[in-house]
């Protein structure tokens, strides 16, 4: 079914860069370069892998070419599959591409794929020659959602993950619902936790519409998908706006984070997707925020209901022992001053940041 295009904007400051969300529209990137970049026409370098680039690359090749840039097959980089790749070996592969394609300042990157693709690209264009305009072209729902938008750009150090990276806003978004209807099940489970994520921390209406669209959405019905991702966007869009760098606000995106980056630590990024991680995580934030008083058990008990009606396995790792989560939720980046910071819901539509939990409050809920 036919859905109508929508456009947002991210607005920083004195910048603004516009998030296109349509379905079938990944035909429209030249159109949208264009746009984007009014200037006389330019070299557009793609960076994506061969999964992705097997279905959607030559689409996006025709779009560029006809819109007039300078694109050739020798113009595209497709990184190995996978999230290993998000590293510093593959991020230096890329720079001797583009010190051998001699690609000017002035040329512009395109991300092709899910967050994995689009962290490297946009930190490729963060530092190649001290910064380039790149865009997004998301084509899982958790890059479509959330990792496209906001302009974090990050690689994995062998010691942590996103330890290197930068903000690096991209200079337009596009976003072609239809890519989802080929992305495996589990991924596309793993990137609805951020949606309810955000109906969780943001918009209590948003959360009601996902209780009651819940199986539209997981048939992938495009006027749901569409609902979706667009006040996913708007959301992740506003928080971005107030507070770029995440000094405050920025971080109640980070709700069921603490929780879901020790499960994927503990079990070494293999067993558990990130999305999946989260999921358990924003139960088991559910179940401190209870514990705590600071949400209601009807809204916790709604909040426990979406989550496992959408399918997710929310046990965590048996073997993660309350001291096991004590040493990785310590190693979080939102620790402050010794103190991990949890983001806990405080109702349906509001979370915030608490960092005066004591041991006995969360081993409560750990065991
Ligand atoms: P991913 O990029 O690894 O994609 C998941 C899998 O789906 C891959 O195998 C990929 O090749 C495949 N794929 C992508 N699009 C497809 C499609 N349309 N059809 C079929 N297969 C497709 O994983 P992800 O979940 O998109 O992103 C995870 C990464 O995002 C992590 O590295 C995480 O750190 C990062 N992230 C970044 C931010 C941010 O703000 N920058 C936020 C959240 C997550
Ligand atoms: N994914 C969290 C953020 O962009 O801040």
């Amino acid at each position: 079914m036919a859905v109508g295009e929508q456009e947002l904007h991210v607005e920083i400051g004195q910048r603004r860069y516009p998030i296109h969300i349509g379905s079938q529209n990944l035909n429209t990137l030249g159109e949208v370069l264009t746009q984007t970049f009014s200037a006389s026409p330019r070299k557009v370098f793609i960076l994506s892998n061969p999964t992705v680039a097997d279905l959607y690359l030559s689409t996006a090749q025709a779009s560029i070419r006809a819109a007039g840039f300078e694109h050739s097959d020798a113009h595209v980089f497709l990184m190995p599959d996978g999230e290993v790749y998000k590293s510093l070996d593959t991020f230096r592969d890329i720079m001797d591409c583009l010190v051998a394609q001699r690609l000017s300042r002035d040329s512009i990157i395109v991300a092709l794929g899910g967050g994995v693709v689009g962290d490297m690209a946009g930190f490729v264009a963060a530092t190649w020659q001290r910064g380039v305009d790149f865009v997004q072209v998301p084509t899982t729902l958790l890059a479509q959602v959330d990792s496209s938008v906001g302009g974090k750009t990050a690689v994995n150090h062998p010691g942590g993950k996103n330890l290197i990276g930068a903000f690096h806003q991209p200079s337009a978004v596009l976003i072609d619902i239809a890519t989802l209807n080929s992305l495996p099940p589990r991924e596309f489970l793993a990137g609805f936790a951020e949606v309810i994520k955000y109906g969780i921390m943001a918009d209590a209406d948003f959360f009601t519409w996902l209780e009651t669209n819940l199986s539209k959405i997981l048939e992938r019905d495009a006027n749901a998908l569409m609902t979706a991702v667009k006040r996913s966007c708007e959301i992740k869009a506003a928080v971005v706006a107030e507070d770029e760098t995440e000094q405050g606000v920025r971080a109640l995106l980070n709700l069921g984070h603490t929780f879901g980056h020790a499960i994927e630590s503990h079990t070494q990024y293999t067993r558990w997707l990130h999305g999946e991680a989260v999921a358990a995580g924003m139960l088991m934030a559910t179940k401190l925020a209870e514990h705590c008083g600071y949400v209601s058990p009807a809204d916790a008990h709604r909040i426990e209901q979406l989550l496992i009606a959408s399918g997710y396995q929310l046990q965590p790792p048996q073997d993660m022992t309350p001291d096991i989560w004590w040493s990785l939720m310590a190693r979080d980046k939102k620790v402050k001053a010794g103190k991990i910071r949890f983001i806990l819901p405080t109702a349906i539509g509001s979370a915030a940041i608490f960092d005066q939990i004591s041991a006995d409050q969360l081993n409560a809920i750990l065991a």
